[in-house]
Parts: C-alpha cells; sequence; structure tokens
C-alpha cells in the first residue's frame, strides 16, 4: 500500500513475529530454575516464532524475504565503510548491516533455544529431545548448561549491537526506524 509520503515496508506478519520475539526472549532471559516450566515455555516460543520467520524469508512479502537483505559479506564491509564516511545510502529494507546481524540474531537465538533443550533433556528428563538423551551421563548437562548460558549472554549483547545500530541509523536518516517496525510504514 502507498500513500502519496509514506510507504508500506513491514508487512503485519514481520511486525508480530518482531515484537513477540523481544517479549518471548525476555521472558526467557529472566526465568529459569525455579520459573523453569514459563522459560521452557518461553523458548518454544522463540523457537515457534524462529520456525516461521525462515519460511517467511522465502516465501513472505518484499523486504522480509531474505533475498531483499542477506547480502554477500563484501557489501556488508563495503556499506560499514561508507557509514564511517557518512556516505552510506537509505534502504527501505534492512541495510546490508542491518541484514548481517538479522542473520547473526537468528543463527543464535536457534542455537540458545536448542542447547536449552538438551540441558532440560538431560537434566530433567523433559521437552522434545527427552528421548534422545536417555541414558547420557549427568555431567553432560554441565557442559550444555554452560555453553546454553554463554550463547544466551553472547544474544543478548548482539541485542544491545542490534537496537544501538538501530539507533544510529534512526538518528543518520532523522526517521523513527522503531515506529516504523510497530506500523510498518516508512517515509517514501
Ligand atoms: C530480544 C531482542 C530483539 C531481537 C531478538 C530482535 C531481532 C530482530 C530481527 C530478527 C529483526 C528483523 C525483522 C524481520 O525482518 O523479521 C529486527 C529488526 C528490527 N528491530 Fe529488533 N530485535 C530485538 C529488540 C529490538 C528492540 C528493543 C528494538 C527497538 C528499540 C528493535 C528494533 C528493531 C527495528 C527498528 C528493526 C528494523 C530495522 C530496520 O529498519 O532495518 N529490536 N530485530
Ligand atoms: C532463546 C531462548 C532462551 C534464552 C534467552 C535462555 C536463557 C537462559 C539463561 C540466561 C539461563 C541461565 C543460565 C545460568 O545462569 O545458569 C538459562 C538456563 C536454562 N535454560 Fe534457557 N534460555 C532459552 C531457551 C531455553 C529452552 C527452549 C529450554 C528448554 C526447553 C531452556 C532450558 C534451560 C535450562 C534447563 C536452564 C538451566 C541450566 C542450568 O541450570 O545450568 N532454555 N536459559
Amino acid at each position: 500500500m502507498q500513500t502519496s509520503k509514506r510507504v508500506k515496508v513491514w508487512d503485519p506478519l514481520v511486525r508480530i513475529f518482531h515484537w513477540s520475539l523481544v517479549a518471548a526472549f525476555a521472558v526467557a532471559f529472566v526465568t529459569e530454575d525455579d520459573w523453569m516450566r514459563l522459560h521452557a515455555l518461553a523458548g518454544y516460543v522463540v523457537t515457534s516464532l524462529l520456525v516461521f520467520r525462515g519460511m517467511w524469508g522465502f516465501v513472505g512479502t518484499r523486504h522480509a524475504r531474505f533475498t531483499d537483505f542477506v547480502r554477500r559479506p563484501r557489501v556488508v564491509l563495503e556499506y560499514l565503510r561508507s557509514l564511517i564516511r557518512s556516505g552510506a545510502r537509505r534502504y527501505l529494507g534492512h541495510n546490508p548491516a542491518g541484514g548481517a546481524m538479522i542473520v547473526v540474531l537468528l543463527l543464535m537465538l536457534t542455537l540458545t533455544a536448542l542447547s536449552g533443550m538438551v540441558v532440560y533433556a538431560i537434566g530433567d528428563k523433559a521437552g522434545p529431545l527427552a528421548g534422545w538423551f536417555l541414558g547420557t551421563p549427568v555431567w553432560w548437562e554441565k557442559i550444555f548448561g554452560e555453553l546454553h548460558e554463554g550463547l544466551a549472554n553472547t544474544t543478548l549483547f548482539m541485542v544491545f549491537v542490534h537496537v544501538g545500530g538501530v539507533l544510529i541509523e534512526s538518528l543518520r536518516h532523522r526517521e523513527n526506524l522503531v515506529r516504523s517496525m510497530w506500523t510498518g510504514f516508512k517515509r517514501v
């Protein structure tokens, strides 16, 4: 849909995906131990959202498709260089650096959720992977626990970089990208 001043960029599913992901990630991050059932539930919501986004990246609307924003490393580096020279162009969809960060976030979230399911399977003999890890030595729980924690913390760090990138781009182009991710519209 296009009006004289604004153009629709993010379809409703991308927006619902994004803000649900933020909420589910936040819930998963602050719950564990006594809240394990809620923690696992939030982790499953994250996983379901990732599965959806993986498919939507192939069959979704124009700017939701991976082909629209996944660029070769050389293009990402060129974009970052032009950013330093203050000559980077504006993109309606994700810019090359933002696109790279999105791929990193999606992969890190997948590994975090998977490693959590492994810890849950070994330690509590629960969750979708429980049957696969029957008889696994208990010390594996410690290793995967550390891995899960490390992945979760690294993902959180990436989220801060992501939000920093969003704020920098918003300032550079004097547009509210957060509002665009909420309403779906951007300036033409
Ligand atoms: C757990 C935290 C977060 C995760 C995992 C996350 C992940 C993502 C992902 C995967 C996308 C790509 C959207 C798509 O095409 O499907 C995205 C885009 C975006 N995110 Fe986040 N995000 C998080 C937090 C935030 C927060 C807190 C903000 C706002 C302050 C934010 C603002 C945005 C914006 C504005 C875009 C669109 C960027 C653009 O215009 O190219 N995100 N985020
Ligand atoms: C992407 C979503 C997830 C995030 C951000 C996340 C984050 C965390 C964090 C920060 C901890 C605390 C680590 C520590 O201090 O020891 C933790 C522990 C744990 N998580 Fe997750 N988690 C996620 C998904 C899952 C899933 C899907 C499951 C299983 C269904 C799961 C199972 C566990 C278990 C069993 C622990 C306890 C590990 C231990 O005691 O060493 N997590 N998670």
